[in-house]
């Protein structure tokens, strides 16, 4: 599938904002520790969240779509998560923690995902040993026995979100044992997780600070939950605002989970009203360029919302400097930005951007998710017709994307 783009419109409309995937995933994870019956209101259908959904049904969990409504049920019958699906969707590691938690055993495979860097595992593992996990590896499979799991301190070598989620969901059914985990990383994803573990009955403390404590619990019991909004689909259309001019309103969402974005935009000359729930970016004028963006853990810079200000920074005033610390190789949309005039040159984990005043249209194609996003919202400020091919990338993540450009006023149609 491909967008065609006809670029050059102005943006203007509302635009409600989904749940986030980055929430919904561990989230659908975290069920497998529940046999009640809990329900997902309003779930988005990220191809992401489909393939999750997919493996929870395989292993044997009764998963239903009632409406936007997602209602999973009863137990899993296997704990061997070695399906084709894992070898595309990273988030299936996050079933690690929950099936260890309640079941004390699995298998697994390695874990595939966006081709934005190594994505190793060993933060993961590490964490998931000091808890009494014993791991053997034979055959491109990881062997999991927790018959010996217990509560433990915990220092994580780096904030790693995947992993803070894993070892919280892993500590969550060591009925009466207290785990410490320190250096946890702080998205507000990981306090939604949280939300939902203790809306089941689980009594996990401290999410989104430094050290979480998980107080382990016998059992989890059903629950009703909507998961926040995501902050990096509210960027990319305020992003999309800023680029294409116009007046953007994100609706249903948090401002508080957006500041460094917020206070770029603002340093970019664009204005930015806050709400308690909603944002509304306002522009008029080519951007100006950011001397200097790098990319932190939260609450820093958000490395998923790089790819949409590099973008940005190609037709912005001035030249700028990208820094990205979290993954290694997360340019790759670079030589698809180059194809449409784009003045950016890499070295290692630096991107030194000229802007343009103009990007010319081009047939282009998604290297990852963002970078996918990024692509979009390129072509949409470009003049003329551009195609964006390998959309695949951006539907793991975005949902209804199109039709939610196109009624801001873009051009845009999704294509065979
Ligand atoms: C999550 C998000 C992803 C986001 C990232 C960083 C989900 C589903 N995905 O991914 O969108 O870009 O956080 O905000 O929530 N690392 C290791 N060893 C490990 C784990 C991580 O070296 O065991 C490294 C990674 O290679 C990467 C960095 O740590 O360089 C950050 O990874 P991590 O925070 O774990 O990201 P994910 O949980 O995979």
């Amino acid at each position: 599938m491909k967008y065609v783009i006809n670029g050059g419109n102005k943006l203007f409309g509302k635009v409600n904002i989904d749940s986030a995937k980055n929430s919904i995933l561990p989230i659908i994870a975290a069920t497998i520790m529940c046999d009640e019956e809990c329900v997902i209101r309003d779930l988005p259908l990220y191809l992401d969240v489909i393939e999750m959904v997919a493996i929870l049904e395989k292993l044997g969990k009764k998963v239903e779509f009632q409406g936007n409504n997602l209602i999973i049920s009863g137990e899993i019958s296997s704990t061997s998560v070695i399906m084709a699906e894992t070898k595309t969707l990273r988030s299936s590691i996050f079933m690690m923690g929950s099936i260890l938690s309640k079941y004390r055993k699995a298998i697994f495979t390695y874990p595939g995902g966006c081709d934005i860097g190594k994505r190793p595992i060993d933060i993961h593992l590490d964490g998931l040993k000091k808890l009494g996990i014993k791991f053997t590896f034979a055959n491109d499979l990881i062997y999991c026995d927790g018959n010996k799991i217990a509560g433990n301190n915990i220092e994580l070598s780096f904030p790693s979100v995947g992993a803070t989620e894993n070892i919280m969901m892993a500590s969550t059914l060591i009925e009466g044992e207290i785990t410490v985990i320190k250096n946890c990383a702080r998205e507000p994803e990981i306090v939604d997780l949280a939300n939902f573990i203790n809306s089941m009955g689980g009594k996990v403390f401290g999410a989104g600070y430094e050290t979480i404590v998980v107080f382990g619990v016998k059992k989890l019991h059903g629950t009703n939950y909507k998961c926040i909004a995501d902050r990096i689909a509210t960027g990319t259309y305020l992003i999309a605002g800023a680029m294409c001019q116009g007046r953007i309103e994100a609706c249903n969402v948090n401002p508080n989970y957006l500041l460094p974005l917020i206070v770029f935009l603002r340093n970019s000359g664009c204005k930015v009203d806050l709400f308690s729930d909603k944002i509304v970016l306002e522009n008029f004028s080519r951007p100006k360029s950011i001397a200097k963006i790098e990319t932190q853990t939260y609450p820093g810079f958000p490395t998923d919302m790089q790819s949409l200000i590099l973008a940005m920074q190609t037709i912005s005033k001035g030249n700028s400097i990208i820094h990205e610390t979290v993954f290694e190789a997360r340019f790759k949309v670079v030589s698809e930005l180059q194809k449409m005039g784009a003045k950016i040159n890499v070295s290692e984990r630096y991107a030194t951007i000229v802007g343009t005043s103009k990007l010319k249209p081009a047939f282009v194609s998604c290297p990852d998710l963002r970078g996918g996003a990024g692509l979009v919202l390129a072509t949409l400020s470009a003049k003329g017709k551009s195609v964006v091919d390998e959309i695949f990338h951006i539907e793991r993540g975005y949902y209804k994307f199109d039709e939610n450009l196109k009624s801001l006023g873009a051009n845009i149609e999704k294509v065979e």
